[in-house]
């Protein structure tokens, strides 16, 4: 049974969801779920935006059966050559075999590299090339490393609805509501559209923030992506979001508290340091045993919080390695403008401090606070003044 809705009176949303796969790109959990989404125009041409991932495949078959009826695809614009919306392009041409594919040549390459021989069917496009499908006219935007190099975005001028392939997607599988205003946002979504764009787009802010400039001088009056809420209202509040996490300034001010712990000393002197900052007045704080946290949900508060409190224990002389991870992949994302307090533990020689300090000063733009301890297998009354200090040094640097 096909399942399908409207986006304008021509265009269909032709998607689907998944709510089995445990891990999207075999690494970060989709508790939610993931949407793949794809779009469908009935013009005098028929056109479909983007295909979807394998899994969904058979319900994508049938939706694209139901809105075309008895028509034939015509084309078969792809915005993104990653397969969790591009396995099925073979599938389309093998059912629709005069379609036409309309690519960048980066993609077109790509094609080949998966293995889909399909070369005679191409029409390769550049950054500002257009076309007419009848009524609506269609403009390709290079959008290269949003969030593969041949990525592109397509912008109907006719009716201002843009195709944005990944950017502005998010995890969370689609629940009936498309749109953005027939769910709550800001409330249900946003956390698992921050977790998505840091950890899936989030090394690539400059090139982000090249599209930006470029859609600021369009006329948008819709945002389909490839995953999650179409947007049709409201776009200064995920056009805000995105601003600040590509140019990596942080949402909010307050403490994001990372610890690596043991046997539960370092967590105690963790928890010591929250609650000193409580009472100093900061209550905007969240805090995460980096063993027990995936490292995709550790990465998006990290993109959130102005400032990371990093509190290892030593491992082998060295930081303890699930910390160690998490800062690699900050590292790896190009998280940028935070300031860090480092805590370390050790029972005999304490190295962690020392160690996540050096790795914090090869990034850029970060701010790593004086006052710092070396806790000594458990924290002392006698720490409390060196705990007061860091509270109050991160409470200080906030003004
Ligand atoms: Fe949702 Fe980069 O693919």
């Amino acid at each position: 049974m096909y399942c399908v809705r409207n986006v304008t009176e021509d265009l269909y949303w032709v998607g689907g969801n998944d709510r089995r796969l445990a891990l999207f790109e075999n690494i970060h959990p989709i508790e939610r779920g993931v949407s793949y989404n794809s779009y469908l125009l009935l013009d005098e041409k028929t056109v479909l935006f983007d295909t979807v991932d394998w899994s969904i495949c058979r319900q994508f078959l049938e939706n694209i059966k139901a809105v075309l009826g008895d028509r034939t695809l015509d084309y078969m614009v792809i915005n993104h050559m990653e397969p969790d919306h591009a396995a099925c392009i073979e599938e389309i041409v093998l059912r629709y075999p005069d379609v036409k594919v309309v690519c960048t040549e980066k993609a077109a390459m790509f094609m080949h590299q998966f293995g889909f021989e399909i070369s005679d069917l191409i029409i390769q496009v550049k950054e500002g090339d257009t076309m007419s499908f009848g009524k609506h006219n269609v403009v390709f935007v290079s959008a290269p490393m949003i969030h593969w190099p041949e990525a592109m975005v397509t912008y109907d001028t006719t009716n201002g609805v843009l195709f944005s392939a990944d950017a502005f997607g998010s995890f969370i599988s689609l629940d009936g509501r498309l749109f953005n205003d027939e769910v709550n946002f800001d409330r249900d979504w946003i956390d698992e559209a921050r977790r998505y764009y840091t950890n899936i787009v989030g090394k690539y802010g400059p090139h982000v923030q090249a599209l930006l400039k470029k859609a600021g001088t369009i006329d948008i009056k819709m945002i389909c992506p490839l995953h999650g809420p179409v947007w049709r209202n409201d776009f200064g509040y995920i056009l805000d979001k995105y601003i600040k996490w590509s140019s990596y300034e942080p949402e909010e001010k307050g403490v994001l508290i990372v610890y690596g712990t043991m046997y539960g000393n370092t967590e105690a002197a963790a928890n010591d340091l929250a609650t000193r900052l409580v009472k100093k007045g900061m209550t905007n704080i969240a805090m995460y045993d980096v063993s027990k946290t995936h490292m995709s949900y550790l990465i998006s508060e990290s993109f959130k919080y102005s400032h990371i409190v990093l509190a290892s224990v030593t491992y082998n002389l060295k930081i303890y390695p699930p910390m160690l991870d998490y800062i690699m992949d900050m590292k790896a994302l190009n998280l940028q403008k935070r300031t860090f307090a480092i805590m370390e533990n050790g029972s005999w020689a304490p190295q962690s401090g020392k160690l996540m300090r050096d790795l914090i000063e090869e990034m850029k733009e970060m701010t790593i606070l004086d006052a710092d301890i070396t806790v000594n297998s458990s924290l002392k009354e006698d720490d409390a003044d060196s705990m007061d200090a860091i509270a109050d040094s991160i409470i200080e640097s906030m003004k």
